[in-house]
């Protein structure tokens, strides 16, 4: 790993963003852009990311990087040093998801869930503590969801993921305060289902209810919570923090929690038809 050095201190450093092609973490990568950092949007689409880095500006850099893979991470994290000399901030938004119970999917789809949205994020995590650690600390910032808080019906390979992407940045976290290391953050922010692309097609799957059974955010809403953990580092936010607070309780009492969930569903499928009927995203508010 090339370590350029000599930069003053204060002056942003790079930042990377995962999945940085589409929806929140092309808008993550506008915040970052307009925080005056130099951003590398990586994607498994490199189309979609050099089509994102084009739009914001000269400030911006594309890379296709697919976040299964180690070695590409590693190039990412190489690039955006030689960028900018330093990283301040990593991002791990990449992820996918596909609805239905476990036993209805195939190994090679439980598979990719698990490998995109837990290994990824241990890929990315790993590459930025590498570039931070003694050359001027940073900020990992991993995008979660309420369904690495609690139990998530038609979800549940999806939810196992992002639970192990949750016990893995409090994990490293902890790992990195026994180490002593002080100038490196982690944070995880958990969002309720957001009106990107991932949801757009869900409209008529009935398992994916549970993500329209709140009131959808939007991206922008997420990337404004993200600018708010980038300035005051959390190890944990949900959005909106009612829903995580809820979550959370369903959790301490999985019995009611697990109750509760067909109440749930019905009423993300009725936003759902809402939306289908020209309601809009905003439905179910
Ligand atoms: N949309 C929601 O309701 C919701 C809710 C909570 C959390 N999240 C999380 O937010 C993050 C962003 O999701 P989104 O809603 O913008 O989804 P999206 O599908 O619109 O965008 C995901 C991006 O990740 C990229 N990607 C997929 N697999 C990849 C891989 N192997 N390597 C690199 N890039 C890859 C895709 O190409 C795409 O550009 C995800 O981690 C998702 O799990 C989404």
């Amino acid at each position: 790993m090339r370590r350029p050095t000599g930069r003053a201190a204060r002056e942003p450093g790079g930042a990377v963003v995962t999945g940085a092609g589409r929806g929140l973490g092309r808008r993550i990568a506008g915040l970052l852009v307009a925080r005056g950092h130099r951003v590398l949007l990586t994607d498994r689409d490199g189309d979609s990311a050099r089509a994102a880095a084009e739009e914001l500006g000269g400030a911006a850099t594309a890379l296709a990087v697919d976040v299964r893979d180690q070695g590409q991470v590693e190039a990412a994290r190489d690039a955006a040093l030689d960028l900018a000399g330093r990283l301040d901030v990593w991002v791990n938004n990449a992820g996918v998801l596909v609805t239905g119970p476990a036993w209805e999917q195939d190994e090679a789809t439980r598979r990719l869930m698990i490998e995109v949205n837990a290994c990824g994020t241990i890929n990315g995590t790993v590459a930025a503590i590498d570039a931070m650690r003694g050359n001027g600390g940073g900020h990992v910032v991993n995008v979660v969801s309420l369904a690495g808080l609690t139990a998530v019906a038609g979800e549940a390979v999806y939810a196992a993921s992002k639970h192990a992407a949750l016990g893995f940045s409090l994990s490293t976290m902890a790992d990195l305060r026994v180490a002593g290391v002080r100038d490196i953050r982690i944070s995880c922010v958990c969002p309720d289902g957001i009106w990107t692309p991932m949801l757009h097609d869900k409209l008529r799957d009935p398992r994916s209810a549970l993500s329209f059974s709140g009131r959808l955010l939007t991206p922008e809403e997420v990337a404004d919570a993200v600018r708010r953990v980038l300035d005051r580092p959390r190890p944990v936010t949900s959005i909106p923090r009612w829903r995580g607070a809820l979550s959370r309780l369903a959790d301490a009492a999985p019995t009611a929690g697990l109750a509760a969930i067909p109440l749930m569903a019905a009423r993300g499928r009725r936003v759902q038809r809402k939306i289908l009927a020209g309601g809009g995203p905003r439905a179910g508010k």
